[in-house]
């Protein structure tokens, strides 16, 4: 194998994601990182952070709430105020000015949140009425997750536009594009799997119903910003937020299939759990990426050799990292280079400022 181990030139050949012309096949993972400011804005910290790994093929900010209803954490950033747009336009184009790509991440976060993250105070919004075991980092510390309410079926045109005037904001704010989060047990996938999702409407029960909220949501932000504009990120085995499927390979295959008929620009797949335990139980991706035309990103724990390993046997078109990409501002170099890389500070993910986040060394 080694002798005719691929080279890493594989993740340095350029390649065109929909409307997006990327020089590289490394890709920075969005990353809740608890740093807005005051209205969950943006600003200059974020700026510096982000444009510090515009040499990535392509950066996804991190996780941004679409409406203030779909906040589960304390300090992330919102793209539903004039004033966020504003910041964000700031964070673009810091990244453009320093050669980079980068899209932002849609976020609703369903049941995983708290009354006190909520506006008035109000029970967090979710499929069903099923309180996730899960905690969230409120104001106090962490916490148990509230209790939610069921969405009413007439909600749920105002949500599916809510992702849409999310991406028209987001494009406004001259990101590239956008990627809707459906995966790690927020709303959509709470939508998707049937231990979250005991509807009786036309959203829930069979595959078809719990794949409907999906669909609807990336076919509305398709048509605001383009297909070409639009990926989505998906996890079918995370038990993330408390989710699990009684068939997940079936549910993701067809949720798959209906997303490629919109044609979007990619899809990006957690596999396995969510942190980096890649194989929970056994799952075919190849066949739920089968009827997919588009760009193919792959996430979890990926190092070095397994990301060469991975485009150069096609089994994905780019490979997203994450923790690697907190610590090393210029991973695409290191990775070029097989150079050293720097230590993550488990300390400084969440919440803080300059340190741990911009404060990370590129090499000499
Ligand atoms: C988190 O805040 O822990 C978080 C946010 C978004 C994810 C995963 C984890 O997709």
């Amino acid at each position: 194998m080694s002798d005719h181990a691929a080279s890493v030139d594989v993740l340095f050949q350029p390649i065109t994601v929909g409307e997006l012309k990327l020089p590289n096949r490394i890709v920075m993972a969005p990353l809740t990182r608890n740093r807005a400011g005051e209205g969950n804005t943006v600003g200059d910290l974020q700026a510096t952070y982000y444009s510090q790994r515009a040499s990535a093929g392509l950066i996804i900010a991190e996780a941004t709430q679409v409406v203030p209803e779909g906040q589960g954490y304390i300090a992330t950033p919102g793209i539903h105020s004039s004033e966020q747009v504003k910041h964000w336009k700031e964070v673009t184009d810091a990244v453009h000015a320093a050669g980079g790509r980068i899209v932002l991440q849609l976020w609703h976060v369903g049941r995983i949140s708290h009354t006190s993250l909520q506006p008035g105070g109000k029970a967090p919004v979710a499929p069903s009425a099923i309180r996730a075991d899960a905690k969230v980092f409120t104001a106090d510390g962490f916490a148990d997750v509230s209790a939610p309410r069921a969405l009413e079926l007439d909600e749920i045109p105002a949500l599916v536009d809510s992702f849409r005037q999310a991406a028209r904001h987001a494009i406004e704010a001259g990101f590239d594009g956008v990627e809707v989060h459906a995966a790690n047990g927020y709303l959509i996938d709470q939508f998707l799997r049937d231990k979250s999702n005991r509807r009786t409407d036309a959203y829930g029960g069979s595959i078809e119903n719990r794949t409907r909220l999906l669909f609807e949501i990336c076919e509305a932000v398709a048509g605001e910003v383009g297909a070409g504009r639009t990926g989505v990120r998906l996890s079918p085995l995370t038990s993330f937020g408390d989710v699990a499927d009684s068939d997940p390979q079936a549910l993701f295959n067809r949720a798959v299939a209906r997303l490629a008929t919109l044609e979007l620009a990619y899809i990006h797949v957690i596999e396995g759990e969510t942190g980096g335990d890649r194989s929970p139980q056994p799952f075919d991706y190849a066949a739920m990426r089968k009827p997919f035309k588009g760009a193919w990103i792959v996430n979890n724990g990926y190092d070095r050799a397994m990301a060469i390993e991975a485009v150069a046997g096609g089994k994905a078109d780019l490979v997203a990292f994450g923790r690697p990409f907190i610590s090393n501002p210029d991973l695409p170099h290191r990775l070029r280079e097989d150079a050293p890389l720097n230590a993550l500070d488990g300390d400084t993910l969440y919440g803080g400022g300059a340190k741990g986040y911009t404060d990370y060394p590129a090499m000499a």
